[in-house]
Parts: C-alpha cells; sequence; structure tokens
C-alpha cells in the first residue's frame, strides 16, 4: 500500500549523496585564551582516551629534519602534550638531536571540556 503523502524515494538521493559526500569532520584549534589558530600546520591530534588537543603536524620538514629548513612537524603524544625535534648544529659545530615538548592548542574553544591539556594554561606556568 501506498502512503499519500510520501515523496518519491529519489527526491532523497541528492540529500543521502550530499551528506556521503561530505568532507570529514574537521576541527578548529583554539589557545586557551579562546582566539582560534588559523595556521593550517595545528592538526588536531588522535583522541588519546578523551584528549583534544592539537600540535603542529602539518609541517612539510619532517619530524627530525635540519633547523635549517624551518620548523619541523611535530608528534601528538598521549599526554596531550606536542613532541618536537630537530637536528641543529651546537656551539661547538656538532649535530645534535634536539627534543622538546610544548602544550600547544586545543578544539575545545573555551577549554572546559575536560579533553585540554591545561599545563601553562593560565597566567602562571
Ligand atoms: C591568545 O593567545 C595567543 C597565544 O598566546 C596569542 O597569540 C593571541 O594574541 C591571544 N589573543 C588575545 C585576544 O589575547
Ligand atoms: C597543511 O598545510 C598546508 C600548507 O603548508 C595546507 O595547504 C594544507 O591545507 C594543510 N592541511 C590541512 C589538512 O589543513
Ligand atoms: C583513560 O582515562 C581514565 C580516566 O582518567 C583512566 O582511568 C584510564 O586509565 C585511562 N586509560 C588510558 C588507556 O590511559
Amino acid at each position: 500500500m501506498k502512503r499519500p503523502n510520501a515523496e518519491p524515494p529519489y527526491l532523497y538521493l541528492p540529500i543521502i549523496l550530499s551528506i556521503l559526500l561530505a568532507p570529514p569532520a574537521f576541527s578548529e584549534c583554539y589557545y586557551p585564551n579562546g582566539t582560534i589558530e588559523t595556521n593550517p600546520a595545528y592538526q588536531q591530534c588522535p583522541d588519546f582516551n578523551g584528549t583534544r588537543m592539537c600540535c603542529a603536524t602539518n609541517r612539510s620538514n619532517p619530524f627530525g629534519g635540519a633547523d635549517t629548513n624551518g620548523w619541523t612537524a611535530n608528534k601528538c603524544l598521549p599526554n596531550g602534550l606536542c613532541l618536537d625535534g630537530f637536528t641543529t648544529i651546537n656551539t661547538h659545530g656538532e649535530k645534535v638531536q634536539v627534543q622538546q615538548y610544548w602544550r600547544d592548542t586545543c578544539t575545545s574553544q573555551n577549554w572546559d571540556d575536560g579533553g585540554c591539556l591545561k599545563a601553562c594554561a593560565g597566567s602562571v606556568c
């Protein structure tokens, strides 16, 4: 039996297609003060047990690359920090690997949903 007010199925097709073709959900990254990070180097990290942090993972100079080629791509850590690694020449002229940790941005604009690592996020660090 046909329902009198039902739309023909083909009318739904464009809607279904546009949902299927939509780009994957993209999260913006924010500083603790709510300012959006517009640098495309900063991308949302994998969800490590509810973390929602962003790190500068999108850089062409790979992790561990030479600092003479600019900033290197960082790695997301399960604790919410970002690991930065690069190669440089120290004051003795030796080639050395340097690693440093950053607390970067978070996908929650108000930093208040539990997934943001609030280390050094206030006025005191
Ligand atoms: C928010 O913090 C970021 C990073 O410290 C800074 O670059 C930006 O200017 C700040 N925005 C405002 C409105 O204070
Ligand atoms: C990664 O960075 C490049 C610029 O270096 C930018 O064009 C690209 O859109 C960024 N990727 C994402 C997923 O935002
Ligand atoms: C995830 O977080 C919960 C709550 O903080 C904790 O009990 C659990 O051990 C964590 N699991 C992992 C794999 O870190």
